[in-house]
């Protein structure tokens, strides 16, 4: 794959960072966009706008129209039995509140369990303490080990008679760890209880099929998928969307309002109150086409390729130590340095224009278990190079140099 190419195609790299060329590499935290979707946006607003689903001028059913072909090319994308499985939410974490929420009210009792793992970060984990705070239910976390994975047995151990939903990361954001999620979809259809999964990180650098894949729900953001912000895929499986509640109540999901009653269309309009991120979704129609054109196969292996040279090139430093070490690993390094705070290290290296993210990513339970307060990141996507890697290991020798480690 030719970097070089790819990176043209993004505008912020024509930036200057503190007067350094950008080496980003906070992908996990969200991506870069090409032109194409920030001119598909502007195309959007200066030629087709209008509010969507309501008006019958021709604005309107062109808006709509573009609006709903996006839905197709997700179904499609993510292979989806059928259009209506396609619900958008501002982000992943509108998402998995919606799961939480509408589940929750109807099936989570007083004394159920929810199955989560230590892994997961903060946006499927605080939805499910709602619910455990609502309704009295308890939350299990499945043990993440030395090597920053989950196996599945821990998840086997948990599993009993009172657990009502299990939701997991695909990909972790702090260890990169890849989980066997087909094992656990197939663990858990077993014993009849659904799985979200959290396809944050999943989603941009895996390829995912739903169909394939059979879980209940899986949760993506788009910003991280070279999209605009404000756009999330719920993806739910057919057999939930006339059983479960509608989300939020307002205009554009009802059927019928009377004074004494009111009814509600089916899915995916059910879940969609209020006017749309319509713009944004458009734009995202052409990160759908980017990613597509690229290939989700050759970003798998562009990626494993940087992620192997950047392990190698990053243990080279013995003053680095890299959390985890999973079997399967995603795109991300996650380390500290001794005697340095990550904080301190994403400074200096933001001076030679490297942007990492560091804290605690979002995952406070998985940071308690390894015993440290944040750590330092850096994540890779599709225009990533062996030279950014470079770059990063140069950069945090500066840090050796300024801290004296
Ligand atoms: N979960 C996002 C990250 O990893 C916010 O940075």
């Amino acid at each position: 794959m030719d970097t070089k190419v790819i990176k043209s195609k993004f505008p912020i790299f024509k930036n200057k960072i503190n007067g350094k060329q950008l080496t980003y590499l906070d992908n996990a935290n969200s991506s870069q966009k090409p032109q194409s979707v920030i001119d598909r946006i502007s195309k959007f607003y200066s030629n087709e706008f209008s509010n969507i689903g309501r008006s019958v001028h021709s604005l309107g059913v062109t808006a709509t129209n573009r609006f709903e072909e996006t839905r197709d090319l997700i179904k499609n994308f993510i292979n989806a039995k059928s259009r209506e499985e396609i619900i958008f939410t501002k982000n992943a974490t509108e998402a998995i509140n919606l799961v939480a929420f509408t589940y929750g009210e109807k099936f989570i009792n007083k004394g159920d369990e929810i199955l989560i793992t230590e892994l997961e970060h903060h946006a499927n984990y605080v939805p499910w303490h709602f619910i455990r705070k609502r309704k009295g239910a308890i939350i299990k976390f499945a043990e993440c080990n030395e090597k920053g994975e989950v196996d599945i047995d821990k998840i086997k151990e948990l599993i009993s008679n009172k657990t009502k939903m299990i939701a997991i990361t695909h990909l972790s954001n702090v260890t990169g760890a890849i989980m066997p999620v087909k094992k656990i979809v197939d663990l858990a259809s077993e014993k009849k209880i659904p799985v979200l999964i959290d396809g944050c990180q999943g989603a941009p650098h895996l390829k995912i099929d739903m169909q394939e894949l059979g879980c209940d729900f899986y949760a993506i953001s788009c910003h991280k998928m070279y999209g605009p912000t404000g756009v999330g895929i719920l993806y739910a499986k057919k057999k939930w969307l006339d059983v479960l509640p509608p989300y939020q109540g307002g205009g554009g999901m009802i059927e019928d309002v009377k004074k004494n009653n009111i009814t509600f269309p089916r899915s995916p309009t059910k879940y969609e109150a209020g006017t749309l991120q319509t713009a944004e979704v458009v734009g995202f129609s052409e990160s759908i086409k980017f990613i597509k054109d690229v290939g989700i196969k050759n970003i798998m292996s562009h990626e494993k390729e940087i992620l192997e040279y950047g392990l190698e090139k990053i243990k080279k430093n013995n003053s680095v130590k890299i959390i985890g070490d999973p079997k399967n690993r995603g795109s991300i390094i996650s380390f500290t340095i001794k005697g340095i705070h990550p904080h301190d290290i994403a400074t200096i290296l933001d001076e030679d224009g490297v942007a990492i993210r560091a804290g605690h990513h979002c995952c406070q339970i998985l940071h308690e278990k390894l015993g440290i307060p944040a750590s330092a990141r850096a994540s890779f996507g599709i225009y990533n190079s062996k030279e950014d890697i470079d770059v990063l290991s140069d950069s945090i020798k500066k840090c050796n140099k300024v801290f004296n480690t």
